[in-house]
Parts: C-alpha cells; sequence; structure tokens
C-alpha cells in the first residue's frame, strides 16, 4: 500500500496544525517529522515539546526521523510525546540492534535509515527485526534537494530481500521525491513516500499532495 508521508521540514512552522490538516485532506496518511542536531547532520530543528503540540493536533501516525548523535538518549522523550514511528540512522548509532528493541520497548514502530553512500547491506543483520527501512534519496540536513538517482537500486535490493527472506518490513523513502522522481521511486519498491517541498514548497499542500498520491498510485499500477 502506497502512503504519503509529508515532511513538516518545508512547512510553516507557524501554523504546523492547518498545514498538516490540508495535507491530510489531500491524502497524506503519516505525518514525517525531521529531528535534527547539529551535529549527525549540519541543521537543527525541533525536539519533543512540537512533537506533544502535534500529537493534539492530528489523528496522524507520526512518523519520528531522529537525525541525531546518541539517539538512545531522546528516543523515551519523543515516545512519551507521542511518536508512533521511531527511525534511526545506521550510521549514528554504535548498538543499532538494542537500540531499535529500545524504540519497540516504547510501543512504536523501528526503522532503520540510511545515508545515500551507506550500502543496504550493513543492514542485514536487523532487517528480521525492523518494521521499516528508509532510504535517504539525499543526503540528510535540509529539504528541497535534488534527488540522488544511485538511491533507487538500494530499494530494488530492499524488495528483492524482502521476497527472498521472507522479511516484512516497509520500505520508505526520503528526499527529492516530487512529481519528476515519485514514478521511479515507486517503480523501485518504495510503500512511504516523504515529500517535503513538493507537498508546503509552492501553491496549495492539499493538491499538492493529492496529485503526488495520484502520481504514484498510477506507477504502482505500472509495476510488473
Ligand atoms: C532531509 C529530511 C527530509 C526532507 C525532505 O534531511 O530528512 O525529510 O524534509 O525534503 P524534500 O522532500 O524537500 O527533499
Ligand atoms: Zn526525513
Amino acid at each position: 500500500m502506497i502512503e504519503l508521508a509529508p515532511s513538516i521540514l518545508s512547512a510553516d512552522f507557524a501554523h504546523l496544525a492547518e498545514q498538516v490538516e490540508l495535507a491530510a485532506a489531500g491524502g497524506a496518511s503519516v505525518v514525517h517529522v525531521d529531528i535534527m542536531d547539529g551535529h549527525f547532520v549540519p541543521n537543527l530543528t525541533l525536539g519533543p515539546p512540537v512533537v506533544k503540540s502535534l500529537r493534539q493536533a492530528t489523528r496522524l501516525p507520526l512518523d519520528c526521523h531522529l537525525m541525531i548523535e546518541n539517539p538512545d538518549e531522546f528516543i523515551p522523550a519523543f515516545a512519551e510525546a507521542g511518536a508512533d514511528w521511531i527511525s534511526v540512522h545506521q550510521e549514528a548509532c554504535r548498538h543499532l540492534n538494542r537500540t531499535l528493541h529500545l524504540i519497540k520497548s516504547h510501543d512504536c514502530l523501528a526503522g532503520v535509515v540510511i545515508n545515500p553512500a551507506t550500502p543496504v547491506e550493513t543492514l542485514s543483520e536487523v532487517l528480521d527485526i525492523v518494521d521499516y527501512v528508509l532510504v535517504m534519496s539525499v543526503n540528510p540536513g535540509f529539504g528541497a534537494q535534488k534527488f540522488i538517482p544511485a538511491t533507487l537500486g538500494k530499494m530494488r535490493t530492499l524488495a528483492e530481500m524482502r521476497g527472498a527472506l521472507g522479511y516484512s518490513y516497509r520500505i520508505e523513502v526520503d528526499g527529492g521525491v516530487a512529481l519528476e522522481t515519485v514514478g521511479e521511486v515507486v517503480r523501485a519498491g518504495a510503500e512511504i513516500l516523504v515529500a517535503g517541498n513538493a507537498v508546503f514548497g509552492d501553491g496549495d499542500p492539499k493538491a499538492n499532495a493529492s496529485a503526488l498520491l495520484d502520481a504514484a498510485r498510477s506507477a504502482s499500477l505500472q509495476k510488473v
């Protein structure tokens, strides 16, 4: 099932509730929340208080993408604030298995994320325990960057491995997803589509979300 997860990074932070509501009216079914610490990535965003407020503003699941060092220190606070899904970067976790179990122990879905330069093979020992794998299709830190086509092969590999090994994780993609790229990411196997600039950048978030979902669904029908 294809789902659209608008990234609030490109939304108007003074009107988050309204922006999320508009995207939801266009068919978005997950809210993607980018957490940046100024260390793991060269940018700063938000913390648990904003997640707590968002929790009051929408019934959609909150997908918290932690781009932070030492995620174990903050996972309990994000879960407490109302995160439903929490993903951590393979590159930021010294004890990845432990961190993923920590997320699950808080009754959140556990996701693992890989940067564009990180191979899928580095996840081979955790694919049986994750609920989703997030393939970064830009280098994390900023919205509105250009999609990196070489990451498509990793989505295909993840889809093939899931079938061959009998795993059940879902495949999420994040970065540069727009009308021009959504078809190829869906055909490569991505099912949860994060989009920031393409939803909140220009125009009406409702119409933008709806157009992206239409394009994604028609591409999924073309899949063999
Ligand atoms: C980048 C973030 C993304 C970002 C995507 O570090 O993880 O979620 O908001 O933005 P777009 O869709 O504009 O590339
Ligand atoms: Zn993200």
